[in-house]
């Protein structure tokens, strides 16, 4: 009999992936790729990947880096916290390691910012270690094809699958002399979620592994992954400034923790009421309607809340209107925009700013 490992492998071989970029054995490229893929498609990654890689091409270059350089060419990614722990982690590898990135499980879990998944990821592509890797993708594929109910974000359906990838593997192992090509393996399980055993329709008839899928043979393609029970999700208000003064604009550095950790962002206010207020005091108050421009409201998605962004444009003419502002806000040139770490619904909004003045102009 086939086993599931083999068919998948063959799969691979001929309808597969095979040349993404970072598909090679070096752990920094491997380590990467695998961080920018987290929660994001491979179609957005790959240019983010490249222009990263040409400006940090190995872990040195990155932990010597500063961090708002870092987040400047994460700026757009979203889940910034992934950035952070990358370039701590590189700093790591290069204090403890002396720049050889770990070669166990283990170690590489304990590097902050890889769970498991990932750390099996880079031992099986870069040293073709026998570790299974568990993401979406391979959660999806592996409840419909081995039958397992429930919602995978629950401990014990977690627990079932990492069991079953063991075992799976232990099995082709057993039957293949205990030789496999752990990079063809896993790169297969990430490509087949994503291109045959998608979520919403998947191609079935084009399966190989059709014929002893426990969704296909019970008619569940549609209800498995279990769903998990569905929360509304909230909507945060936010009232963003714009404030303008001869081409350059007032930024603030978010702190470390929470949304948007360590980028640059517009100042923010609970309310229309407290920007005015926060205007007034520093003799910024627009003294008509005309200086005070409210732009289109939207909304920006986060995984567990929507934020509405209103923001408002003011521009100042006088330079005796300026006061001294915050420590962790100042003027950075609106030129500059592009360059800078800033979270993607401020730079929609820059980007909207630049239109304006050139049309103005
Ligand atoms: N998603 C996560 N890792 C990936 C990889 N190496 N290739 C394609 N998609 C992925």
């Amino acid at each position: 009999m086939t086993s599931f490992v083999h068919t998948l492998c063959a799969w691979q071989q001929a309808h597969g992936r095979h040349n993404l970029p970072w598909q090679s054995q070096d752990p920094y490229k491997v380590w990467l790729s695998e961080i920018m893929l987290q929660q994001t498609q491979v179609t957005t990654v790959i240019d983010y990947y490249q222009r990263f890689l040409e400006r940090f091409p190995d872990i040195f270059s990155l932990a010597a880096a500063e961090q708002s350089e870092v987040l400047s060419y994460w700026a757009g990614l979203g889940y910034y916290a992934r950035a952070r722990n990358l370039h701590r982690c590189a700093q790591i590898v290069v204090a403890e390691y002396q720049g050889v990135f770990p070669q166990t499980p283990e170690q590489i879990m304990a590097l902050p910012g890889i769970g498991r998944s990932t750390a099996h990821a880079i031992m099986a592509f870069c040293y073709n270690a026998p570790t299974p890797i568990m993401d979406g993708n391979v959660k999806r594929l592996f409840t419909r094809y081995f039958g397992i109910i429930g919602p995978t974000t629950s401990a014990a359906v977690e627990k079932q699958l990492w069991a079953q990838a063991e075992a799976t593997l232990q099995t082709a192992l057993k039957q293949n002399q205990h030789t496999l090509d752990m990079a063809c393996y896993t790169q297969a399980l990430m490509d087949f979620g994503s291109l045959i055993c998608t979520r919403s329709k998947p191609q079935c008839e084009r399966c190989p592994l059709a014929a002893d899928c426990y969704a296909k043979m019970h008619h569940m393609q549609q209800q498995l992954p279990t769903p998990k029970a569905k929360k509304s999700t909230p909507t945060r208000h936010t009232v963003m400034l714009m404030l303008v003064h001869e081409g350059q604009i007032l930024l603030e550095q978010r702190p470390q923790a929470g949304i948007w950790g360590g980028l640059l962002s517009l100042p923010e206010f609970a309310d229309e009421e407290t920007l005015l207020r926060y205007l007034q005091h520093r003799g910024l108050a627009p003294t008509s309607k005309k200086e005070l421009i409210k732009l289109a409201a939207f909304e920006h998605i986060f995984s567990h809340f929507k934020l509405h962004i209103q923001a408002y444009l003011v521009r100042i003419k006088e330079v005796n209107q300026l006061q001294s502002f915050e420590a962790e806000r100042r003027f950075y040139p609106l030129s500059q925009w592009q360059t800078l770490p800033l979270p993607k619904p401020v730079s929609s909004l820059l980007d909207t700013l630049s239109e304006l003045s050139d049309s103005a102009s």
